[in-house]
């Protein structure tokens, strides 16, 4: 069912798409490191994520990345659905496989918030902010989310796949009532519509130069970066997980990427992406 737009050795032009291999390959070419090649593009995939797993398993290397034009199984965090309407947004997979220690992973997580977050506010010049862990927001509304994917073994983070969902150019009218309410897109917030292409040459470039600032020991830029750019820190918060629900002040990220909790008892709280099934700043209704 996997339908595969243009590779290089492909003949075939989709010029009824804005998201094409043709205009994304050369521009990352220039620029990438190690995120962007091979560059598999399609038009219709279950998940990216699926798909890159997949491709993991087959020996494909690191860097590799997917994006779908369309997904009929897109999944986010906490085995939620990732509404993902045709033509409109962007739906990409990177395969890393990072020398990380695996307690560690959430870095990965942050890593990818930031160089996203950063793509979405240089490109559409939008008041993008991340709201934690992984959540790209405009106000109270989502524009984009991160679904880290780790294979641990023997303390290491062997492989992860990093899957990557940017509303680009969904209208008010994709939303239902319950959507519009928590979802949002570049178009919406700009009123105008972006080249998907543009957007994931954008998104590819950031995510290569933060993941390599990664790797050369940068996980205190990324973090410093995180925060500079977080809707979170210093917001009151609700947090339940395993050991119950927690209220506390968002204080800080610590090394590992957990969310330090300032509790009102003086104490801190640490709480880990895995752990959160439920946050809300005070003041928001949903
Ligand atoms: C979240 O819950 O915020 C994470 C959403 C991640 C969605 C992306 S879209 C591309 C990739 N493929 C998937 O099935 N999910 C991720």
């Amino acid at each position: 069912m996997e339908q595969r737009l243009r590779r290089s050795d492909d003949q075939e032009p989709d010029e009824a798409s804005d998201l094409s291999y043709d205009l994304i390959s050369p521009a990352i070419r220039q620029q990438r490191k190690i995120i962007g090649e091979p560059l598999l593009v399609f038009d219709l995939v279950d998940s990216t994520n699926t798909v890159a797993h997949r491709l993991a398993d087959e020996g494909y290397p690191e860097g590799t990345v997917v994006i779908a034009n369309r997904q009929t199984a897109g999944r986010g965090r906490h085995g939620r659905i990732w509404f993902s309407p045709p033509n409109r947004n962007i739906y990409m997979s990177v395969i890393l496989k990072p020398p990380l220690d695996s307690r560690k992973a959430t870095l990965l997580t942050l890593m990818a918030a930031v160089a996203c977050c950063q793509a979405v506010r240089n490109l559409a010049g939008i008041d993008a902010s991340i709201k934690w862990p992984n959540d790209i927001v405009v106000g109270a509304r989502k524009c984009g989310g991160i679904l880290t994917e780790t294979r641990p073994a023997a303390g290491s983070v062997q492989c992860a796949i990093l899957g990557i969902g940017i509303n680009v150019n969904m209208d008010e009218d994709d939303l239902d009532e319950f959507l519009s309410r928590d979802a949002t897109s570049l178009k919406i917030e700009t009123l105008r519509a972006w080249d998907r292409s543009a957007v994931a040459v954008r998104a590819i470039g950031d995510l290569d130069r933060w993941y390599l600032s990664l790797l050369d020991g940068g996980a205190e830029r990324i973090r410093s970066e995180w925060r500079n750019l977080s809707s979170t820190i210093g917001k009151l918060v609700s947090v339940s997980g395993v050991a119950g629900a927690a209220v506390g002040i968002a204080a800080d990220i610590d090394d590992f990427g957990y969310l330090v909790l300032s509790m009102p008892d003086g104490s801190t709280r640490r709480a880990s992406a895995g752990d959160i099934s439920q946050f809300r700043t005070v003041g928001e209704t949903s």
